[in-house]
């Protein structure tokens, strides 16, 4: 028994001991606050999901500059517009680094991709070709017929499924994220490959290989972003929790079969078509077969397309639709603009964004409650710098916590209420308090598709559709886990077409 207590005795004095010089140590290296931590696994243990919230609580008590191990990495949040200023001004590049992660290093081929690959000369050629070719406004014009008919085909998909079920009359109840998803989805792999993989109208010959891709990219979802392996390295050789490695593995195999098909049949269209002068380079594959790309390269950038661009914008039209069903009187205040300014006899166009400023803060306000990522994507230090007055050294990983900047009641009055009018007359004189697409080198290039997409969208829902809640319960607003920020539960709500938009419009589609 004595044996017992002096072995707990000497462990806790060694705790104690190595607690003391870890706070005398930060103190002398002048890091940023931060709470007592264990040994080997540092703060892993206070950090629960939904993240974003912990880390908030976190910094209400440390500070808006705070620093935490996760494991073996040093990480350091920022939750406030000063310190993310000096994070995207004077700090910019050496912030431009990603972390590299287990899931990209087997997933997206050895982190070779944009979203994951280190700052510098490769993920400029990468950054370049996203901003000249694929993402430029004149391609985003070239692909305007796409998004319109994604977007006509959700109309008419929910038309005729109200028009079924209430029998031509009353609301009906219908589930929104599986068909946003299906749309944002479409959209994307329509610009990349040409083709549409999901939904009543998949292109000819395809079934088999979209359901494949759709096991595929659910499976790549659930197991992107950190591992616990990427912060206690030493464990990974001797556990695979559960079996995530092998199973990153086995994802990543069955992708690169896919990718490589769409590769191969676009490569043998543009052969057969050799000398005939036929199109020119319309997909993204196209643009980056010609560009000379590796296959590899190719691959990853289609993955990136469809990890950035999907989720997130069908997730901001779900989060502002919900919104819109709980406040009546701004999703009135939206029709009646999008009736003064497009009319009854036609779907709004991309042309007509500009002339709907009120849709435009319900987005921006969306985006300001529910940002898609709510921590950005984190950054590295390439080397030390200062952030807030404090010491950040080389290697240490930054998360920005936007959703807490955009939450935050020092920043924003009211902050949990949902209030479009707040964005009236601000145009974009909201840096550092609003930045749901980031900032600085590695802002979102997809923002400007983004903005066309859910704004596209979000005018045909109110345009065509009346909305209520289902059975007088405002929609649950918690947040679920998962990459991107989701609802907790998928948005039900009661729509029915409006009898003005029939004759003309819905019944044409
Ligand atoms: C509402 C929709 C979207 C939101 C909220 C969003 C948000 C973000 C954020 C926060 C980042 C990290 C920025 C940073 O580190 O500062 C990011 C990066 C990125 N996004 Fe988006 N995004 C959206 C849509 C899209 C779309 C439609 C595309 C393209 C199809 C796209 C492509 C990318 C890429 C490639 C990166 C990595 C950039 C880099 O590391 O250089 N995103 N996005």
């Amino acid at each position: 028994m004595e044996y017992v207590w002096v072995y707990i005795l000497s462990a806790s004095s060694f705790l104690f001991l190595l607690f003391l010089f870890k706070l005398q140590r930060s103190n002398k290296r002048n890091l940023p606050p931060s709470p007592p931590s264990l040994p080997i696994i540092g703060h892993l243990l206070l950090i629960k999901e939904p993240v974003h919230r912990t880390l908030q609580s976190l910094s209400d008590h440390y500070g808006p500059v705070l620093s935490l191990s996760f494991g073996s990495r040093s990480v350091v949040v920022v939750s406030s517009p000063v310190a993310v200023e000096e994070c995207f001004t004077k700090n910019d590049i050496v912030l431009s680094n990603r972390p590299r992660m287990l899931s990209a290093d087997i997933m997206l081929y050895s982190s070779t991709t944009i979203g994951s690959t280190l700052y510098g000369p490769h993920w400029r050629n990468l950054r370049r070709l996203t901003a000249l070719e694929i993402l430029s406004p004149h391609r985003l014009a070239t692909s305007l017929a796409i998004r319109l008919e994604e977007v006509r085909l959700l109309a008419k998909s929910l038309y005729e499924e109200a028009a079924a079920m209430a029998g031509g009359g009353g609301f009906t109840r219908v589930e929104m994220r599986s068909r946003l998803q299906e749309m944002s989805f479409n959209i994307i792999m329509r610009m990349v490959s040409g083709k549409r993989y999901f939904g009543a109208i998949i292109d000819a010959g395809d079934e088999e290989v979209a359901s494949r891709f759709k096991e595929v990219i659910t499976e790549f979802f659930e197991l992107s972003g950190t591992d616990p392996s990427d912060f206690l390295p030493v464990l990974r050789k001797v556990v695979d929790f559960k079996g995530r490695e092998r199973r990153m593995v086995d994802v990543a195999k069955r992708s690169d079969v896919i990718l490589q098909g769409m590769i191969d049949e676009l490569r043998s269209r543009r052969k057969r078509s050799e000398g005939s002068r036929e199109v020119e380079s319309k997909t993204m594959i196209d643009s980056m077969l010609s560009g000379g790309y590796s296959d590899d390269i190719i691959k990853g950038h289609i993955l990136s397309m469809l990890i950035a661009g999907t989720d997130t914008s069908a997730t901001t039209i779900e989060w502002a639709m919900s919104l819109l069903v709980n406040h009546p009187n701004v999703m009135k205040k939206a029709r009646a603009e999008l009736d003064d300014a497009i009319g009854l006899d036609r779907l709004a166009d991309e042309t007509d964004i500009h002339k709907l400023p009120y849709l435009h803060n319900i987005i921006n306000e969306a985006l300001r409650l529910f940002p898609p990522a709510p921590l950005l994507l984190a950054r590295e230090s390439a080397e030390d710098c200062m952030v807030g007055g404090f010491n950040v050294p080389r290697g240490t990983i930054i998360l920005v916590n936007a959703w807490a900047i955009q939450r935050d009641p020092k920043v924003w009055d009211d902050p949990t209420s949902f209030k479009p009018d707040r964005h009236e007359g601000v145009g974009g004189d909201h840096a550092y308090r609003l930045l749901p697409f980031g900032m600085g080198r590695r802002r979102c290039p997809g923002a400007g598709l983004a903005n066309r997409v859910v704004s596209l969208a979000l005018a045909m829902l109110i345009q065509c559709f009346k909305w209520e809640q289902v059975e007088e319960e405002l929609v649950d607003l918690s947040e679920g886990m998962g990459l991107t920020m989701p609802k907790r539960e998928p948005l039900e709500a009661m729509c029915k077409a409006r009898e003005c938009m029939i004759a003309n419009v819905l019944a044409q589609l």
